[in-house]
């Protein structure tokens, strides 16, 4: 099994890895040595901080080995990535990989005789969902008939938001005024409306007035952040998105939790007060990374 999205998995099955995660972290000892002489292959074609650290720490607390594989030093800057990927999986136990297109994933997992899990590509962000939940459930208790709201560009996170919520009965609105070209889903988008539990809206205030959780994430994605390419669209992007910012003025007539996958751009998708507000769960969000990655790990390649 590889853990690409979220196609093909029931919400029973999502929620599963969510309720192992929070199992793995309420009784570590427990879980010391499954993984014990299993290796993971990190693999980076993009800049990470959590998801290299979360999925390099689970191997090792959970007894592995994880090699950490940046993609400009290897000949995958040069060779086949189906004959690189089909080499590297008969060495390792697992790959995850972060690479810039979905179709270079879709060639790896081919490629693969282990499974391989996407740490983020242009259309998914699956192991950030898993943790988004683990975070909703530890924080509410469950995950049915909550509701997210998800206010920014429609991007990868976005993607893997809509799918794990809407699979696991959680109700989504998105208010995403951009959408990214490159994380289109059709698909994944009608069968979430199929759920009736997800739709979109441009009114962040009427939105957010009920929501048990609002989500923010950068209105840039982390490859163009510093592209002078991609200056003009950045400038563009922030003079639309800056109605949209999670701020004190927004909060003034709910109080939901506060959520963000981070890297944080401060006072641009949020303002720098509402960071450590005390119904932020940023910090906590960002901790349950390691617990995702070890659920998702013990699920695919525990016994
Ligand atoms: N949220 C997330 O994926 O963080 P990194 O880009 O730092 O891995």
């Amino acid at each position: 099994m590889d853990l690409i999205n979220f196609k093909g998995m029931s919400g029973q099955q999502i929620e599963d890895i969510v309720d192992l995660g929070i199992k793995v972290k309420s009784k570590p000892e427990e879980y010391s040595n499954p993984l014990c002489e299993k290796s993971l292959a990190l693999v980076f074609q993009k800049t990470s901080t959590r998801t290299r650290v979360a999925f390099e720490v689970a191997m090792t607390q959970l007894g592995g080995h994880a090699l950490f594989i940046d993609w400009r030093t290897t000949n995958f800057t040069l060779a086949d990535i189906y004959d690189e990927s089909k080499y590297l999986s008969r060495n390792v136990e697992c790959i995850m990989a972060r690479v810039l297109k979905n179709s270079d994933l879709q060639k790896m997992a081919l490629a693969s005789q282990v499974p391989v899990i996407n740490g983020c590509d242009e259309m998914y962000h699956p192991s950030q969902a898993i943790a988004d939940l683990i975070t909703i459930k530890e924080t509410k208790g469950n995950l049915r008939g909550l509701k997210v709201v998800f206010v920014g560009i429609h991007n990868n996170v976005c993607n893997s938001l809509i799918e794990g919520c809407t699979k696991t009965g959680i109700k989504i609105t998105t208010v995403t005024p951009i959408l990214n070209e490159n994380a289109q889903d059709q698909v994944l988008l009608e069968n979430a409306k199929k759920t009736g539990l997800w739709k979109t809206s441009l009114d962040i205030h009427e939105e957010v007035k009920d929501t048990d959780f609002v989500y923010t994430d950068t209105w840039i994605d982390m490859e163009f952040f510093t592209d002078p390419k991609f200056a003009k669209e950045k400038e563009n992007r922030i003079k639309i998105m800056k109605n949209y910012q999670i701020n004190k003025e927004l909060l003034k007539r709910n109080a939901p939790y506060i959520m963000h996958d981070m890297p944080i751009h401060r006072g641009y998708e949020i303002s720098e007060d509402v960071i450590e507000h005390p119904r932020s769960i940023i910090y906590q969000q960002s901790e349950n990374r390691l617990y995702s990655a070890k659920a998702i790990l013990l699920t695919l390649i525990g016994q």
